[in-house]
């Protein structure tokens, strides 16, 4: 069975990454009912269906970039994933949804996606050590807590595999500028003088984000 590939986190995606190849959806329908499986089992049984659905987004991608021989793309101790030589890549998991995005080094030099869902952990109170530089323009308080979150998280996906090192939220200082209706755009200043392009969407109850850097690793 296909990963819903009509998922719109994945269309919206497409649009914040135009210059790499996207792949994912929602694997809900690979899922029997929450009755048909005992409540202890449960968690165990979505890891696994999950680590089946992300692997099917890696094959995607690994097809889109013509690297169909490529071995199975294996986990880092460090969390990473052993993206092809030569290719950028990044993976984000939320509900039912996974999503990935690979691209040539000599387009991006590194890459991170992140999906949050809206309406879940009210962050509001959380401003001051998610976001202290300030929200997008424009944006009630919840929602700009929980762009600033995704957008910082995808910043980290695209800064680690740079310097090999993990950043907090304080590390990190989003400017916002203008962009096109619904879509939200930012540079990211990190340690050591790196800039990470950072787009975001909100849309139909989840947050996606992407960050690129043309930084080359140290
Ligand atoms: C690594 C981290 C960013 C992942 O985010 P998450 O929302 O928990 O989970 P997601 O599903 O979105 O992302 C998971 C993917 O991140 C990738 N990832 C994990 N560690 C990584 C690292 N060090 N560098 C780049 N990518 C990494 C993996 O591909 C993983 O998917 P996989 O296990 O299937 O391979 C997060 O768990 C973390 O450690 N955060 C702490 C640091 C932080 O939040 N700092 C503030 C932001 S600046």
């Amino acid at each position: 069975m296909d990963l819903n590939s009509g998922h719109p986190t994945l269309t919206t995606l497409r649009h914040l990454l135009p210059e790499a190849a996207v792949a994912g959806g929602s694997f809900e329908a690979w899922l029997p009912p929450p009755s048909q499986i005992a409540r202890k089992d449960r968690a165990r049984f979505m890891r696994t269906v999950r680590d089946e659905a992300t692997s099917a987004c890696l094959r995607t991608l690994m097809q889109l970039a013509g690297l169909e021989d490529q071995r199975d793309i294996g986990r880092a101790p460090d969390g990473q994933r052993y993206w092809p030589l030569d290719y950028a890549g990044s993976l984000t998991h939320k509900g039912t949804v996974v999503l990935g995005a690979l691209a040539p080094v000599r387009t991006i030099s590194s890459l991170g996606v992140d999906l949050e869902r809206t309406g879940g952990r009210e962050l509001t109170s959380m401003q001051a050590s998610i976001a202290p530089e300030g929200l997008p323009p424009g944006t009630p308080p919840g929602e700009g807590v929980l762009l600033a979150f995704c957008c910082k998280e995808s910043v980290f996906k695209a800064f680690y595999p740079l310097e090999r090192s993990q950043l907090e939220f304080q590390d990190v200082q989003l400017s916002w500028e203008p962009g096109p209706e619904n879509f939200f755009n930012a540079i990211a200043s990190c340690p050591r003088d790196h800039r990470i392009k950072v787009r975001a969407k909100v849309i139909e109850g989840w947050v996606v984000s992407a960050a690129t850097s043309n930084r080359r690793a140290v």
